[in-house]
């Protein structure tokens, strides 16, 4: 008998992952890995923060024995998530207007909201910025969304086309879902400013958008409370409903963990209870009850003063030496005689859209073992002051042609 999956066809590695395992497989010690978004410290680590350490250690002493979490998670981690997205006093989360939900990483979130979305609103269609997060497409594509693109960024000057992004969100059919970085915009870092935020909320209310905030990277710009400015604004517009994508892989340091959360904003608390028995159900029948470590870990941190305190100084650190490296990326690059690339100080989050174009990407990894994302993508909070003279020399290199 011929085997059934004889005809099945070989598709292109991830965009992004598939880089990973590129420069796994390079054996030049040279190499730089700048694709994925993962946050190394100056020994070229993942860092374990201190704070997660410690409730790690207390774990451990107890052991725990391991039941099945509640379908929507582990109720001490999604309030407290909750409280971290819209502030503790929110009025909002006294009139039990959202719910939380533990995912799979912040990705399992965009799946479950996806998912939510496709079966209860009345139009299948998605708006995500030009360009976005390569997986955005896939991920709503995957539940029969039709994903439309609405203009972002200008490759030009290297900052947000803020007139083209009215523009087109102006156009969209009501009822269309609008994916919004909430900030540290990814691929690009260009993030909206707070005048700009309010104009854009403005705008779906008076629209009727449905938005979706995507939320990966609280406290890696400017703060915990600051960066989550959208989500205030929006719990204030008079916006009935909206929901928020959120992940602590990059703030906790969690990355394989896969440690998310979705949250829906309805209209009362008795809609909110209705909407949360849909996203049960969605997730029974997908991975059943979500993982308790990652859950117990950031649970421990936020649910402690003294911890939390502690992690807000560790991720604090973190941003500092991100503005750190984004500076010194600059100075070095002026330095080797491309001043050009000044715009990449100007840019929020990990990652920097560094204009390099396909053949430029393809030089740098080729030539000097630096892999970056095909769209010229480069994740910051991946250098180091030991290999910020190199990139900038490979960069500086590739860009003259
Ligand atoms: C990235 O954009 O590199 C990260 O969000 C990791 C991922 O899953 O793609």
């Amino acid at each position: 008998m011929p085997s059934f999956f004889a005809d099945v066809e070989l598709v292109p590695g991830d965009p992004i992952l598939g880089l990973t395992e590129a420069y796994n497989a390079d054996t030049r010690a040279t190499k730089v890995n700048l694709g994925v978004g993962i946050y190394y410290d100056e020994g070229g680590r993942i860092p374990v923060l201190k704070a997660v350490q410690q409730v790690e250690r207390a774990l451990a002493e107890q052991s725990k024995p391991r039941g099945y979490l509640p379908i929507d998670g582990m109720p001490d981690y999604t309030r407290a998530t909750r409280e971290l997205l819209f502030g503790k006093d929110s009025p909002l989360i006294a009139e039990g207007r959202a719910a939380t939900t533990q995912t799979v990483g912040g990705s399992g979130a965009l799946r479950v909201g996806a998912g939510l979305l496709k079966k209860t609103l009345p139009l299948g269609r998605i708006a995500i910025s030009n360009p976005s997060w390569e997986n955005h497409r896939a991920v709503f594509g995957a539940v029969g969304f039709e994903v439309v693109d609405y203009t972002y960024f200008d490759n030009a000057t290297h900052c947000l086309d803020f007139d083209g992004m009215l523009a087109d969100l102006g156009k969209l059919e009501a009822g269309t879902v609008v994916l919004l970085h909430a900030c540290c915009h990814n691929p690009t870092g260009a993030d909206l400013s707070p005048e700009q935020w309010k104009r854009v909320i403005a705008l779906l209310h008076e629209r009727n958008l449905f938005p979706f905030i995507d939320m990966a990277y609280q406290g890696f710009d400017k703060g915990i409370d600051e960066d989550a400015l959208a989500i205030r604004l929006l719990a204030e517009s008079g916006i009935r409903n909206f929901v928020v994508a959120s992940s602590y892989s990059k703030s906790f340091s969690l990355y394989g963990e896969r440690i998310g959360a979705f949250t829906v904003v309805s209209d009362n608390a008795d809609e909110s209870k209705r909407v949360q028995s849909q996203i049960k159900r969605l997730i029974r029948a997908n991975y059943s009850s979500p993982a308790t470590h990652g859950a117990a870990l950031v649970a421990g941190v936020l649910n402690s003063t003294e911890l939390r305190a502690q992690w807000e100084d560790e991720l604090g650190q973190m941003r500092t030496r991100i503005h750190a490296l984004r500076a010194g990326l600059v100075e070095k690059l002026a330095a080797k005689g491309a001043p050009e690339f000044g715009f990449i100080q100007q840019q929020a989050g990990m990652f920097s859209y560094s204009g390099l174009s396909k053949p430029q990407v393809d030089r740098l990894r080729d030539e000097f073992g630096i892999y970056a994302v095909g769209t010229g993508r480069i994740c910051v909070a991946a250098l180091s002051t030991k290999s910020l003279d190199y990139v900038a020399e490979a960069v500086a290199t590739v860009a003259k042609d």
